[in-house]
């Protein structure tokens, strides 16, 4: 049977899908999304915002990177921006632009929630403050403003989409509590010399200085005419698809790592990443979600700041090698000859982990979708995954990146966290605080010679890439249904 009718057959009897992240973001899940897309009538986001950056190739081949909108759009499939989603209007306006030129004109209906919390100057100006305040302990966000959209939020005093088209009086006399809260952070920032640019530099006409209320409103109601045909409740919407039998899939964006409640706090995104957080941001009841695909990274990647228990490499020397070397990255003759290279060193036994740690940031061309920064990567932990599977509670697992181990003769797995001398028990972790303390326990297992680089057919695997697969799914005790092999659509093994 093809790869195709196995999924189809798979998925069949789950007619609403959760996709979510299982390490710290950037697993893949965009890809995923788009392969198991075929399979379902309507994407939908229900958290993050634009921090979010999902690569997925469109029929005739071309990359789309989406932020805000759904992965469904290159697959001309409905987008449901769910009312958990932070909306930046001018990035989604800018989207839509960009992905009209990517797919000649053509876009399928997108609906966008009418009390998704709205992006003003001002949130942008309090990440920057927040950013500074913390110092050496910087979160390292990618500074689309989602900390104060969700946190200002919480606080009731955000603006909301469909606010803008309310008289121009009234969304001024909204905006004002949200001004006048943010004044002495602002009186401060200008104390410090801060404020060089508003509106992260996209809003020209206000660089340089605070915006007022009325100002605000004013940008904020030009985007109105260009936004209407979007704006909806979505939850009314979603509610009519699954009463019409639509088959829906629901993106999540960033990861369990990065969920604000289960992931390492306060190192981490604003909104809920985990599969539950597909209920709250959409409003259809916990009944409504058949199943749950956990993206798994086979090497896991990090940007930003934050505990990560299997990093091989120092942070902030992993992000700058991208910087220092972007040759390597670029340039395919360099790359190449620096990766052989490097294997051979790898395979002698004679490489050290930030050796290691540099192969697979070339190999994989670890840089970020949204920022381009440089990810830091880890080596496979299983007892980190053993407690995402906890949270997020999968049938499934997808394990992408697959192929970055072709090659490698021995690959050092964790398969145990010890702290203060003890083991902890599968599923357990300590409080984000405490992971620097943690020892992880490391298992060699047997690699393969063979590239196996774009292979679609279990059976064309190799044998030790197979039992390694069964070895890493005994320990996790969850299915891995599908195994990325490439950056392609079709570079997918599916196992039943
Ligand atoms: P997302 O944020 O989880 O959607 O992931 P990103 O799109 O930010 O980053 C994942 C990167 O890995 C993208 O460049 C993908 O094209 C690439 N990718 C996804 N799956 C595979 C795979 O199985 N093998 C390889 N080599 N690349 C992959
Ligand atoms: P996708 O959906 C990887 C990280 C940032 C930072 C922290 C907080 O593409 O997997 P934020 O701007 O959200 O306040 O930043 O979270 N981060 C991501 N890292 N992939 C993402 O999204 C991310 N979204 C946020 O680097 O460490
Ligand atoms: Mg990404």
């Amino acid at each position: 049977m093809s790869n195709n009718k196995v999924l189809k057959n798979t998925l069949w009897p789950y007619r609403n899908l959760v996709v979510v992240g299982g390490n710290w973001g950037d697993e893949g899940k965009g890809k995923i999304i788009d392969l198991v897309m075929e399979h379902y009538d309507v994407t939908v986001r229900f958290s993050g915002g634009a921090n979010a950056g999902h690569t997925v190739f469109t029929p005739d081949h071309q990359k789309l990177v989406s932020h805000l909108i759904p992965c469904g759009l290159a697959q001309h499939k409905e987008c449901v921006m769910g009312r958990g989603e932070l909306v930046d209007l001018r990035l989604f306006l800018e989207e839509l632009e960009q992905a009209k030129k990517v797919l000649g004109g053509r876009l399928p209906k997108i609906y966008l929630d009418q009390m998704s919390p709205l992006w003003t100057p001002w949130h942008g100006l309090l990440e920057a403050w927040l950013e500074f305040a913390r110092g050496k302990g910087k979160v390292g966000t990618t500074g689309k403003g989602i900390g104060p959209l969700e946190g200002l939020y919480k606080l009731r005093i955000a603006p909301l989409v469909g606010q803008v088209f309310l008289e121009r009086k009234k969304f001024i006399g909204i905006l004002e509590l949200l001004y006048k809260t943010l004044q002495p952070v602002f009186k401060e920032m200008r104390a410090k010399g801060l404020i060089v640019s508003v509106g992260n530099g996209r809003d020209r006409s206000l660089q340089g200085n605070i915006p007022n209320p009325t100002q605000v409103a004013d940008l904020l109601r030009s985007y109105a005419p260009k936004i209407k045909p979007f704006v909806t409740d979505t939850s009314f919407v979603l509610h009519q698809g699954i009463k019409n039998k639509q088959r829906m899939l629901f993106e999540g964006a960033q990861a369990l790592g990065l969920d604000s409640r289960f992931g390492t706090y306060p190192y981490v995104s604003s909104g809920n990443s985990a599969a539950f957080g597909a209920s709250e941001g959409t409003g259809l009841p916990m009944q409504s979600f058949g199943a749950t695909l956990m993206v798994v990274k086979t090497l896991p990647t990090r940007v930003g700041s934050g505990p990560f228990p299997s990093e091989m490499w120092r942070r902030q020397e992993a992000m700058e090698f991208v910087k220092k070397n972007i040759e390597l990255f670029t340039d395919k003759s360099a790359k190449a000859e620096f990766l052989n290279r490097r294997l051979e060193k790898i395979n002698a036994g004679k490489a050290s982990n930030a050796e290691l740690s540099q192969y697979f940031q070339v190999l994989g061309d670890e840089r970020g979708a949204t920022t381009g920064r440089g990810r830091s990567v880890g080596f496979i932990d299983i007892p980190w995954l053993l407690y995402s599977i906890r949270i997020n509670g999968p049938k499934w697992l997808a394990l992408t990146r697959f192929d970055m181990l072709s090659g490698v003769k021995t690959v050092p797995v964790v398969v145990g966290y010890r702290l203060n001398g003890k083991l902890l028990a599968p599923g357990q972790l300590p409080p984000p605080w405490d992971m620097d303390k943690v020892n992880p326990v490391f298992e060699n297992w047997p690699g393969w010679k063979e590239n196996i680089y774009g292979l679609n057919d279990e059976k064309t695997l190799p044998k030790a890439a197979n039992n390694f697969l069964n070895h890493l799914e005994n320990h996790l005790k969850t299915q891995i249904l599908l195994v990325g092999t490439g950056p392609g659509r079709k570079d997918i093994v599916v196992r039943v």
